[in-house]
């Protein structure tokens, strides 16, 4: 984008968030959390000290725990629990349902700031990190480019697209053997906006973006990828392991690749949990975990081929999170 395009979208961009993105995205937050039907605002709010509560005692030992923690405080979360227990079994709700309702009111809050600063920057990230979703999107590809392969990539988490033009450098030529899901309809507008005009020549067709939950989303007969990708994205997801199950279940056999990474790594995501565990619940899995998942679901039938570095490394800090897993 040129400056003068720039400064112009910029100036859109902090009249529509109220002159501060940073407070405009709470705001937007807020009152879509205060516009829910109140089940689900109790719920919301009960879910968040919960799970607040209970990332600052996971890393406690039992006599930390009993020295720093009031008992009167741990009996509160004790009834909130209770109450959270009473609401999702009188109105038939998931403990998933609500942390994708906090995703959802999150992402789409900040949709049309992140799609917008992206705009501005030309869609690429600092030089070391946009190296990472280089070398991301390029495995991705390459499965596309095998013996056997269908030319198909599964882009989870998509956002506004972010890595759409990766992919296509990394010769994902054919719009139409992209299908990109985010469970944030504004995220998925945007991406629309930006990415959805092309057609591949010969079909007709375009790229397919989906607003849905990756772990709910039908993607009927022909939901077989060469590729699925995670780019930082699996640490928003509301559990790990089903979203390892789903991927590898959508991949095609023969040496299909699951690719997760997230260029800043490990230690990062950690951060963003300590920070706010209602979002980010966990951090990624490190190499160990891995092996561990690996050896109690054969069932996945995937092979692990580039283990991810473990947070606080060396080789994180040249290469962030990366893990790329085949599928046998
Ligand atoms: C940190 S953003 C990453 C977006 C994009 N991949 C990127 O690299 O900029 C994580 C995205 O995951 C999406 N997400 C969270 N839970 C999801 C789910 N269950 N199914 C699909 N997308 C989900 C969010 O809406 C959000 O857009």
């Amino acid at each position: 984008m040129n400056p003068r395009d720039a400064k112009r979208a910029q100036e859109k961009l902090l009249e529509r968030y109220g002159g501060d993105v940073g407070k405009g995205t709470q705001q937007r937050i807020l009152s879509s959390l205060e516009s829910l039907e109140p089940h689900l605002q109790e719920a919301a709010a009960l879910y968040k000290s919960i799970m607040q509560f209970d990332a600052l005692v996971a890393p406690m030992t039992d006599a930390d725990r009993n020295r720093l923690i009031p008992p009167v405080q741990s009996q509160m979360v004790e009834n909130d629990r209770e109450k959270l227990q009473i609401i999702t079994r009188e109105h038939n709700l998931s403990e998933r349902e609500i942390h994708n309702l906090y995703q959802r009111i999150t992402w789409d809050a900040s949709a049309d700031a992140k799609a917008t600063q992206a705009d501005i920057v030309g869609n690429t990230m600092k030089p070391e990190l946009q190296e990472r979703i280089t070398k991301a999107c390029k495995i991705a590809v390459e499965a596309t480019q095998a013996e056997l392969s269908l030319g198909k990539v599964l882009d989870v988490g998509c956002g506004h697209g972010a890595i759409v033009k990766s992919l296509v450098d990394a010769g994902l030529s054919e719009p139409d053997m992209y299908v990109g899901i985010d469970l944030s309809p504004v995220m998925v507008n945007n991406a629309i906006e930006r990415y959805g005009f092309a057609r591949n020549g010969r079909t007709g067709n375009g790229r397919q973006f989906v607003a849905g939950d990756f772990l709910a989303h039908d993607f009927g007969d022909t939901g077989i990828f060469d590729s699925v990708i995670f780019c930082s994205c699996l640490h928003d997801l509301p559990d790990m392991e089903s979203s390892i199950s789903r991927a590898a279940s959508l991949l095609r056999t023969n040496g299909g690749k699951l690719i997760i990474v997230h260029a800043q790594g490990a230690q990062h995501v950690l951060m963003q949990h300590q920070a706010n565990p209602v979002m980010v619940k966990r951090g990624l899995p490190t190499a160990k975990e891995w092996v561990v998942m690996l050896d109690d679901h054969n069932d996945w039938g995937l092979k692990m081929e580039h283990e991810p570095a473990d947070s606080r490394t060396d080789r994180e800090s040249k290469e962030g999170y990366l893990a790329v897993l085949s599928k046998v």
